[in-house]
């Protein structure tokens, strides 16, 4: 980067059907068919190409359905096959596939997003995750979850071998030679040999790794051991921190662990989820935001973080503040222990009633920012700048809509400030995100 330039910031979109807002699609029309509407998704993709972002991402969850499916357009179609759908409509914006590392076996993974990396010339990305929700379980037909140390032991093997598939079959291996009825010259392949705890492999791939060099890889996770195998594996990293304190701590403990690894630090590049909500003034955002609010059913979220909680539903009251004493202490391992932890927190220090806690997208996880666009292009900024990320994964209220206003209002802000691309530099997302 020329030091004259100011630090660029990365933008990645988390493509929900409807929208973030958990009402969004009642302010639709037709979404009877909105899950496997393959035209919607890519109307949003272009879109979110013209507003340059770096890469549109799919989360994922293997299973059956879970809560949120059933409460509304949720998801449906595989992720890494709607991808290369839309990178036939698209040419520069990243795609960024989400598929377990647990699951499945990794040769068939291999081929999948080497593939999408070839469909898309250059622009797949995995985003890499371990996680063992009951719908997984139940889907899998799995008895019970792994803990930390066999489930990253697992998810290093996976990775390791999916990572020497895409270099198993290198473009000079493929001679070409028709006199010699040869295409592909076995002695210069590099055959995978892996004998592992949980997988084994004697294997090429047989397609080259990716379209030029491999797919880029994200990781998603929050735990000690996530955040080494990230550290150490992952190209960006999905995180959920709600205050920048947090999140500068976050960034700093993994930048710090892939030094130790022998990685450049700026070469892995930390997105904390970001709800966008876009007004011309703060007033109309405040609005828009209770309007939708005002279609989410308060009986299921209060019953939803009492559960979060530990607690009886009948123990909160809407206009007081959480119960404390009344809660269990400290924070556990588990992921849900963290989020109660994470929900407690956050409701003490900002001193949160519980009718504000249910509409303050805690059951989400991420963090939302109701403004004008210089006030969110500020808090961008200023996230960036203190350390606490180099960009953030946003999230939408209602599509397409709040994508339109986010682009033309915040973007417009940041590439105004010089802050972010008005046009993508190169072809490739490895290039484009700045780890290639
Ligand atoms: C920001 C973020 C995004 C995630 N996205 C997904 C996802 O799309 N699908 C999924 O199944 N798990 C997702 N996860 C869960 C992680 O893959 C992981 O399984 C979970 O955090 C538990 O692992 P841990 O205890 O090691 O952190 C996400 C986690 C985080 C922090």
């Amino acid at each position: 980067m020329s030091p004259d330039r100011p630090r660029q910031i990365r933008l990645n979109l988390n493509l929900q059907t409807a929208g973030r807002h958990d009402a969004a699609w009642k302010t639709l029309e037709d979404t009877a068919g909105l899950v496997t509407d393959v035209d919607y998704y890519i109307s949003i993709a272009k879109l979110a190409e013209q507003g340059k972002f770096d890469a549109i991402f799919l989360a994922d969850s293997l299973g059956s359905l879970g809560a949120e499916s059933v409460r509304r357009p949720w998801r449906g179609l595989d992720p890494t096959v709607l991808l290369a759908a839309i990178a036939r409509d698209t040419d520069r914006i990243g795609l960024v596939s989400t598929v377990h590392a647990i699951y499945g076996h990794p040769f068939g993974v291999a081929r999948q997003l080497a593939s999408l990396d070839h469909v898309s010339h250059g622009r797949a990305a995995w985003n890499i995750i371990t996680s063992q929700n009951p719908p997984t379980l139940e889907a899998l037909g799995l008895s019970g979850t792994l803990d930390h140390d066999p489930r990253y032991r697992k998810a290093e093997e996976f990775v390791t071998i999916v990572t020497r598939l895409w270099e198993s079959l290198p473009p000079t291996a493929i001679v070409n030679d028709k006199p010699a009825d040869l295409f592909i010259d076995k002695a210069k392949t590099n055959p995978v040999e892996y004998d592992g705890e949980f997988y084994s492999t004697h294997s090429v791939l047989p397609l080259p790794g990716g379209y030029a060099g491999r797919p880029v890889l994200f990781q998603a996770g929050a735990s000690g051991h996530s955040r080494a195998f990230g550290a150490r594996w992952a190209d960006a990293l999905f995180t959920g921190q709600r205050t920048k304190d947090l999140a500068r701590r976050f960034s700093t403990q993994v930048k710090g662990l892939a030094a130790s690894y022998g990685r450049d630090p700026d070469k892995l590049v930390v997105l904390p989820g970001l709800w966008v909500i876009v007004g011309s003034t703060e007033a109309e955002a405040r609005q828009r935001k209770d309007a939708l609010d005002a279609q989410l059913d308060a009986d299921y979220l209060l019953d939803q973080l009492a559960e979060r909680l530990g607690i009886a539903p009948a123990e909160l009251e809407l206009d007081a503040e959480l119960p404390y004493g009344k809660l269990a202490d400290g924070p556990g391992s588990s992921v849900l222990a963290r989020h109660r932890e994470q929900i407690v927190t956050e409701a003490r220090d900002r001193r949160l009633t519980v009718r504000q806690l249910l509409f303050n997208n805690l059951s989400g996880g991420h963090r939302i920012l109701i403004g004008t666009p210089e006030q969110i292009a500020d808090n961008i900024i200023e996230w960036v700048d203190d350390g606490a990320s180099d960009g953030f994964n946003i999230n939408i209220d209602v599509q397409t809509e709040g994508l339109e206003r986010f682009i033309d209002g915040v973007v417009v802000e940041l590439q105004k400030r010089g802050r972010f691309r008005t046009d993508y530099e190169y072809d490739t997302f490895r290039e484009n995100l700045g780890v290639a």
